[in-house]
């Protein structure tokens, strides 16, 4: 349907469609939880946190389940989606979003166990989240996948190889499903936010307002991003408005990856 005026589609309608954010009880996927659930989507949120789950829950208004659990943990992880799909069927959109921001230092000083266990929340657990659901949809036809990547999927960045691994990694991950699910008209696209004020950016200092203003700086539209920006992209990808664009990475980052200099 489109607007009379100008001809633009209006806010997608998610009716009926069954759609599972992980890492949806704060930041990017509680904004994008609370698009689809406004248009329409039976929503089901995976996050560790069992308080962090219920203040989302009570934020939310629409049709929303909540599952805790380690996205790292295969077995954990299919058996909330297991539990996801007892409470509102097959999983018709998902948006693999829980990641973590690694922990700084030079690669010489990276034990195993941290770059192991970034690898295991921020990729492998999509991996793992994919061999679930991908084959369903295939058969069938029927699903959006958006993976939360970084623009540190498409730039190196000094101090974090790990996260920059398991986000490059993702790419790979999307596009090979991308391939995989196209000819049953699945689609898998990957967004790459820039700095988006949540939780995650602030743990880089104490202050959020002068994190705010320091990495804002940095961006050629001089500030952050928000969460719901971020959210209005995603859920274009999920949307049926997006029929025919897959295997995409698109930046929510204010021009800075088309940027030579910024900041
Ligand atoms: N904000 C940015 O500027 C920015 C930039 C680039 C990329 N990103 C990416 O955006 C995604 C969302 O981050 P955000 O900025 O929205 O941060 P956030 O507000 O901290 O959200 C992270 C979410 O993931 C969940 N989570 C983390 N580790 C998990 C695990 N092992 N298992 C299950 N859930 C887990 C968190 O809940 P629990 O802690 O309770 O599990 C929370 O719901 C991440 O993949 C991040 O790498 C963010």
């Amino acid at each position: 349907m489109r607007c009379a005026c100008w001809g633009w589609p209006e806010p997608v309608d998610f009716a009926g469609a069954h759609a599972l954010v992980t890492g949806g009880s704060t930041g990017i996927g509680l904004a994008t939880a609370q698009v689809l659930a406004s248009r329409g989507a039976r929503v089901s949120i995976i996050a560790r946190d069992r308080a962090k789950l219920d203040l989302a829950r009570a934020a939310l208004s629409g049709m929303v389940a909540t599952f805790a659990a380690d996205v790292a943990d295969a077995a954990a992880q299919d058996a909330a989606l297991d539990a996801a799909q007892s409470t509102f069927g097959p999983i018709d959109l998902v948006f693999a979003n829980a990641g973590t921001g690694g922990r700084f230092g030079p690669i010489g000083e990276c034990p195993d166990a941290v770059f192991e266990a970034v690898l295991a929340t921020n990729l492998t657990s999509v991996f793992c989240l994919l061999r679930a659901v991908l084959p369903a949809m295939i058969e069938r036809a029927r699903g959006s996948v958006v993976v939360t990547g970084s623009l540190a999927s498409v730039r190196g960045m000094a101090m974090n190889a790990a996260y920059v691994a398991s986000k490059h990694g993702l790419v790979g991950l999307a596009l090979a499903a991308a391939a995989e699910g196209a000819g049953a008209g699945v689609r898998v696209n990957c967004l790459l936010p820039g700095f988006i004020d949540t939780p995650m950016l602030h743990q880089l200092g104490d202050d959020p307002a002068a994190i705010r203003a320091r990495l804002g700086a940095k961006v050629p539209q001089g500030r952050v991003g928000s969460a719901h920006e971020a959210a209005e992209l995603v859920a274009f990808l999920l949307s049926d408005a997006a029929s025919h664009i897959t295997a995409q990475t698109i930046a929510v980052d204010g021009g800075i990856l088309g940027t030579l200099m910024p900041g």
